[in-house]
């Protein structure tokens, strides 16, 4: 987890960077300019290659343009770009043919990189033929495999697909791939959970009454009403996304930022999250659906009238849950979590609100109540921290009003032009494992939601909502039950 580009970063052993689906979105504006943003700063050497595998019938020439057009103009013409895009190179083959493997077997013959940004259901059968194809042996050099999310579909798929690729493989080999993980935001939670005294002391339950988990988006499904009606908010976001953000916020310190230690860390909170059971969904969870309306000054059609989206759909692109923690530090602290579509503003952060203080001191004043403190952590966009505590209002009298210290990344680091993709790439380069996902990590993930995609599956309709505001009128019943409401998106 160090920091590329910096003066502490080694420059990362030379290997092939092999990508399956080397033509899609992912690779093309993403793994590629990571690369890039890496191999300009130098903690890549020279002698990297990357070679992409698709069905599509291009070559070389083709590859590297369509990549290209992600790189920024101006750095086009420099030499960096120019270095690296020589050593671009395709593959053309279908995934499910062992011919693929053995033409490709004759490419790659030291270090290697299998980053699988392909539709799911390849994910078991690409390492499968590698692994038939003897290319996951590491006799001339590692190999390790990147699997980007959905890992599974519920509980079960992602047991049968552990299975399938540990049957192959060991876990140290495997890279599964959460991109909030490449998000410095969400690395820097840890740093300032462990590295500050100040908030590590009072990060119990003794101080801290609820954490609210938000992920709000303005952007609707457009063009991935395939995918999304298949999958909806809660299994896009909650068992991965949302729950690695709570299991930084919530995870005991680990004794070193050695990765198994970290790991070790998240996986024993995540296994204590205890989600809604069957009989709590109809109070604990929540689903809306949004219907027309105006969101990231856009206009948006009802969901179900999106491309590819059934007109009788009962996905949601809203989901709200309370979750506990069975552990010391947590027992009686509610996690709220919430991600959702079309929404007001594109908002993802943490918030940690602190117990009130007693009233009496104030009693006799013009004080007639006193917000309680919270502790947010931005993680996008405007990337930072605020502390919203109490202040004297100036004047004879004492009346208060809530103020704010604040943090921004921006205005204090130079944050460069980053993919996100940056740093994950460069730690499964130097075999650095701590920002991916273990097995029983993504398996205790599904576990906490199953009940809620058993009864959501089952029967009911999402609560619909208006595109363009905070969401159902459910979710903020939620948190009204126990007297709480959530912090405003903005
Ligand atoms: C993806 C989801 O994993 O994360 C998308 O499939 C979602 O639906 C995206 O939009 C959000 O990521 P980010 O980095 O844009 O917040």
């Amino acid at each position: 987890m160090s920091e590329p580009g910096s003066a502490a970063a080694p420059v990362a052993p030379p290997a092939t960077l092999v990508i399956f689906g080397a033509m899609g979105d992912l690779a093309r504006r993403l793994l590629v300019p990571s690369i890039f943003n890496l191999a300009r700063d130098g903690p890549i050497p020279d002698d990297f290659a990357i070679l992409g595998v698709s069905y599509h019938d291009v070559g070389d020439e083709d590859l590297r343009a369509s990549v290209e057009a992600f790189i920024p103009d101006e750095e086009r013409g420099g030499k960096a770009w120019q270095s690296l895009r020589e050593r671009i190179a395709y593959h053309k083959g279908d995934f499910t043919e062992a011919g693929t493997y053995e033409s490709l077997a004759k490419r790659v013959d030291a270090n290697a990189l299998f980053y699988l940004a392909t539709a799911p259901q390849f994910f078991g059968t690409i390492v499968d033929a590698l692994s038939r194809a003897k290319m996951l042996d590491e006799e001339k050099g590692f190999r390790r495999v990147l699997i980007e999310k959905p890992f599974g579909n519920d509980l079960e798929s992602a047991r049968a697909l552990n299975r399938q690729i540990l049957a192959c493989i060991p876990e140290t080999q495997i890279y599964r791939v959460d991109h909030f993980l490449g998000k410095e935001t969400v690395q820097n939670i840890m740093v300032a959970r462990f590295g500050n005294h100040l908030f590590e002391a009072i990060w119990n339950n003794r101080y801290i009454d609820h954490v609210q988990i938000t992920a709000a988006e303005t952007v609707a499904v457009d063009s991935r009403g395939k995918f999304y009606d298949a999958t909806g908010a809660l299994r896009d976001m909650v068992p991965n996304h949302l729950f690695q953000l709570l299991s930084m916020v919530a995870m005991e310190p680990p004794n070193s930022f050695d990765a198994e230690a970290i790991r070790n860390e998240k996986a024993k909170v995540l296994s204590a999250v205890r989600g809604p059971r069957a009989n709590e969904v109809k109070a604990d969870a929540v689903r809306g659906r949004y219907r027309t309306g105006k969101a990231g000054g856009k206009k948006v059609p009802d969901f179900r009238n999106e491309a590819d989206v059934a007109a009788d759909s009962r996905t949601e692109t809203y989901a709200a849950l309370k979750v506990g923690i069975d552990s010391w530090r947590w027992v009686g602290v509610p996690f709220y979590l919430r991600t959702g579509k079309a929404l007001s503003a594109r908002d993802t952060e943490i918030v940690l609100q602190f117990k009130p203080v007693a009233f009496a001191l104030f009693r006799d004043t013009d004080v007639d109540k006193l917000p309680p403190n919270r502790l947010v952590l931005q993680i996008q966009p405007h990337e930072g921290i605020s502390l919203k505590f109490l202040a004297k209002k100036p004047g004879p009298v004492v009346d208060t009003a809530e103020v704010s210290m604040d943090f921004s990344y921006a205005d204090t680091f130079d944050l460069g032009h980053r993919t996100g993709y940056e740093t994950l790439l460069y730690d499964a380069l130097t075999g650095d494992q701590t920002l991916f996902q273990r097995a029983d990590m993504i398996e205790a993930g599904w576990a906490a939601v199953q009940p809620v995609l058993d009864a959501w599956g089952k029967d009911g309709e999402p609560e619909d909502y208006d595109a363009g505001s905070e969401g159902p009128k459910g979710a903020a019943a939620l948190l009204e039950r126990d007297g709480r409401h959530w912090n405003t998106l903005s």
